[in-house]
């Protein structure tokens, strides 16, 4: 059983990451930005709302993405755990996390935050050219993660639950400390 929140800026390794996370504990990747992108591409009302604030590598409302963690959070593959990638990004959310998890009666286990310094990051997001990645696009998305998501680190770690793990070498290098610090919960 795994219940993490994988905390990181734009491009640190999440998807990556819980790709590997997935095959070696069986518990489901909740990445809301990959639902988004669904939401998106099948040009639902939701997506709709979603797509300006994506291309400008702003944040979606944090109703919409609540909304829809709370149905991810209740579909039966998620009883035995799960990965959260991308969710929560803001202080708001964190505390609609805690009350959902508290609701369902199950309890966060850590939150493992992925760091990487933004030159690295660039470069990689450069290279993978996702339609959010050119270069105005990634820099706002990584003022907006300092801005918003990197002070969830201190509340986390006021509970005692953060494990900061160096998200730079290689995927492999990473996973290891991430095992290494999920395991020692
Ligand atoms: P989201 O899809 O979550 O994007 P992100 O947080 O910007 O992160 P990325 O997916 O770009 O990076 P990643 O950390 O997953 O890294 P990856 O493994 O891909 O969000 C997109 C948008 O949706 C947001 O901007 C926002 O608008 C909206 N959104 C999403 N969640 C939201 C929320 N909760 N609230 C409000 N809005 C929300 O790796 C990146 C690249 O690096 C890849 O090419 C990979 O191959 C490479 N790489 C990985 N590891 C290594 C390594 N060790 N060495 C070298 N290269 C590596
Ligand atoms: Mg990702």
């Amino acid at each position: 059983m795994l219940k993490i929140v994988l905390l990181g800026s734009p491009g640190s390794g999440k998807g990556t990451q819980s790709a590997k996370l997935v095959e070696e504990y069986g518990v489901p990747q909740i990445s809301t930005g990959d639902l988004l992108r669904s939401a998106v591409a099948a040009q639902s009302e939701l997506g709709l709302k979603a797509k300006a604030a994506m291309d400008a590598g702003g944040l979606v409302a944090d109703e919409i993405v609540v909304g829809m963690i709370r149905e991810r959070l209740n579909e039966p593959d998620a009883e035995e755990g799960f990965i959260l990638d991308g969710f929560p990004r803001t202080r708001a959310q964190a505390e609609e996390l805690d009350e959902l998890l508290t609701e369902l009666d199950r309890p966060l286990q850590c939150v493992v935050h992925l760091q990487v310094e933004k030159e690295e990051i660039v470069h990689r997001l450069l290279a993978r050219g996702r339609s959010d990645d050119s270069e105005e696009t990634i820099r706002n998305r990584f003022a907006v993660f300092q801005e918003q998501t990197e002070p969830l680190a201190a509340y986390y770690e006021k509970r005692g639950l953060l494990k900061t793990v160096k998200g730079t070498g290689t995927v492999d290098e990473i996973f290891g400390r991430i095992k290494a610090a999920v395991d020692s919960v």
